[in-house]
């Protein structure tokens, strides 16, 4: 089997627990300190060695398009302006040997949707996908970690991790039986169960590696929960046809789909940021002295 050079990104979700935010502009547009989402994302995807880009978009998300594009005039003013050190940020969103495509997903139907959008761009090749919402920090990047395992297993990969048992509706959760202290085989998927339905608390997070096998499950697919075309029910269906492992990725990932884990994400990277961190975490220091109504 090939190895991954390809990665998709679904973007084309509307985004509803950032709302107003997410009203007119792309949630994988938002920043996380200075950097967008969508960015983080393929910039992990790129130190894993992919460098074929997918991005699966919707209405709001020509942003999207545009930050991976060249930008002409800023370069020009920024060159003119001797301003070395941008003109180096600018031009280091998009590596030359970083190919981008696009489709549309011209309705929000679901993952599971949206990861089929990408069928004829992917080919008969196992890809990844990558959910820039869950923004993931660690050194080997969670995919790095992942195109690792693929190598080793030339099988489907999800990251899991193990949530409180609270949360398990948020996910789609597995049963497995353990291999190694980090990989276990996944006997069972299913989408969002309630605590009590739930067959274990190891929940997919969003990184996946997929075998193309996955587009002819996900082709007739009746809309699952919440009346969506869910990813998870295509790989609960390959279960039947391939090995699937989940993977414990080592690294912290914040769920910068919810205005918490993006305030989280916005703190922790703050504090770690070359350019201002020492400053912020003085600032944080001082606040937590004297809280904002008394300054
Ligand atoms: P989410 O479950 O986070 O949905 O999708 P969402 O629409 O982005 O956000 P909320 O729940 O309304 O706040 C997980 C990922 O799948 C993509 C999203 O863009 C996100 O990256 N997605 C979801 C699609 O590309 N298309 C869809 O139809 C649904």
């Amino acid at each position: 089997m090939r190895p991954i050079r390809k990665a998709v990104f679904p973007i084309a979700g509307l985004g509803t627990r950032f709302l107003p935010a997410t009203k007119a502009s792309a949630k994988e547009m938002l920043s996380v300190v200075d950097k967008p989402l969508i960015q983080y994302a393929v910039e992990e995807a790129y130190a894993a060695g992919i460098r074929h880009m997918i991005f699966v978009t919707g209405r709001t998300k020509r942003s999207v398009e545009d930050h991976f594009d060249t930008a002409y005039e800023l370069e020009n003013e920024l060159e003119l302006a001797g301003k070395t050190d941008l003109l180096k940020i600018a031009r280091s969103i998009a590596p030359e040997d970083m190919v981008c495509t696009y489709v549309r997903q011209s309705r929000a139907l679901g993952l599971g949707h949206a990861v089929l959008c990408s069928k004829e761009l992917v080919g008969n090749e196992p890809f990844a996908v990558l959910l820039a919402d869950d923004l993931m920090v660690g050194e080997p990047s969670a995919m790095a970690q992942m195109v690792e395992q693929f190598s080793e297993w030339r099988a489907s990969i999800l990251a899991v991790q193990n949530v409180p048992l609270e949360d398990t509706r948020r996910y789609g959760i597995v049963s497995a039986e353990n291999i190694t202290q980090d990989l276990v085989n996944v006997t069972g998927i299913v989408e969002k169960p309630t605590p009590e339905l739930a067959p274990s608390t190891l929940a997919v997070v969003g990184r996946y590696v997929l075998t193309p096998g996955i587009f002819k499950e996900l082709e007739n697919l009746p809309r699952g929960v919440g009346g969506e075309i869910q990813l998870t029910d295509g790989i609960a269906n390959l279960l039947r046809r391939e090995k699937v492992f989940g993977y414990r990725y080592k690294g912290a990932r914040y769920d910068c789909g919810t205005k918490l884990g993006f305030l989280q994400a916005t703190v922790d990277l703050g504090v770690q940021h070359e350019e201002i961190g020492a400053e912020f975490s003085a600032w944080l220091d001082q606040r937590r002295e004297t809280p904002a109504m008394a300054r």
